[in-house]
């Protein structure tokens, strides 16, 4: 692990591409892509089991990958003890909490997106249903709510009093200028939280699939869209080569195209792992270098023949870039790697 960081690090310094290998990655000869499923997750061991393992009992009794990856994306969604995806996500800048969410199904490419939602804890399975009953592919702000409604989503307060208590503290510290006192329990410390969660799955057909949700960058503009709702931005998922997700800056991403790049990467013959720090590369080299870069981004991708990256622009002190899978094997929290130390 080390050693490859110390090689892009080298690579970079130099201004060396990484290479490109010409052979593509065949999934219909590889005899390991059948009946092999596995399901992942951009967390570590501590969310990583709570989130899979409703994805991974679905997968290993009937194979419904949709259903999979809703039913793991649902678990943070849902938990307000999270506070970057669904319920109990941190709110925008007024207060409101505003998610965005995409779905990608790799068999047909077919995609389906929710972004500004207010009001429905599960944004994933209101994408699910964009894709599967709509023509379009994004719906956002009132007219993703109103088309949650309609299929009897209920709307209902998603700030909790633990993130309501943290907005006002923000919003009290912000400025000596404004009317507001500051604190009256100290300053506001918390990292502005781009949270997400990604999750990716490989059926026992092959057949591959992901969710991207999030409740976004906190104290947001309202309006803001970040990279979670945007096909290739986010997450990107082609069923002959593999899946790519992204946490993290989501401006970056967008403005690099992330996730559909790691894909191409990996069509021309890298690894996972390798695609994954190419695309932290890419974000790197487009800002003008490491020193330039006071972001982060991680990376993770599955292969098609099930093959786990996962890769972060910085380093983060007690928080490795990891990756959380479960298959047959059981489950699995794999550390990956990061380009820039701290
Ligand atoms: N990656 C999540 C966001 O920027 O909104």
């Amino acid at each position: 692990m080390i050693d490859r960081r110390k090689f892009i690090k080298t690579v970079s310094a130099l201004g060396i591409s990484l290479p490109f290998v010409k052979s593509n990655i065949k999934a219909a000869s590889n005899p390991n892509i059948k009946n092999n499923p596995i399901i992942l997750c951009s967390r570590g061991e501590k969310w990583g089991k709570k989130v899979l393992k409703p994805g991974w009992d679905i997968l290993k009794k009937n194979g419904l990958l949709l259903d999979a990856i809703e039913k793991s994306a649902n678990v943070t969604e849902l938990d307000p003890k999270d506070t970057s995806v669904g319920y109990g996500g941190l709110p925008n800048e007024d207060g409101v909490v505003q998610l965005d969410a995409q779905i990608m199904n790799g068999p047909d490419h077919n995609c389906g997106s929710v972004a500004c939602l207010e009001g429905i804890k599960t944004p994933c399975s209101v994408a699910r249903l964009v894709m599967e009953r709509t023509d379009h592919i994004h719906l956002v702000g009132k007219g993703a709510q109103d088309f949650a409604k309609m299929h009897g989503f209920k709307v209902e307060n998603l700030l909790t009093e633990s993130t309501r208590k943290i907005w006002v503290k923000w919003k009290e510290n912000l400025s000596d200028k404004d009317d507001y006192f500051p604190p009256v329990d100290g300053n506001y410390d918390q990292d502005r939280s781009t949270g997400t969660i990604n999750v990716l799955g490989l059926n026992p057909n092959g057949d591959m699939a992901g969710i991207t949700t999030t409740s976004g960058l906190a104290w947001k503009i309202p309006g803001r869209i970040g990279d979670s709702p945007i096909i290739g931005a986010g997450l990107y998922v082609d069923n002959e080569v593999g899946a790519v997700g992204a946490t993290g800056r989501g401006e970056e991403m967008i403005r690099s195209c992330g996730s559909f790049l790691g894909v191409e990467y990996m069509r021309n013959g890298m690894t996972a792992q390798e695609a994954c720090e190419a695309v932290c590369k890419r974000i790197i080299d487009i800002n003008g270098g490491s020193s330039k870069v006071d972001f982060n981004d991680k990376i993770v991708a599955l292969s098609k023949n099930g093959d786990v990256g996962c890769a972060s622009i910085r380093e983060r002190k007690g928080d490795e870039p990891t990756v959380a899978t479960w298959s047959k094997k059981g489950f699995k929290a794999i550390k990956g790697t990061y380009l820039i130390e701290i």
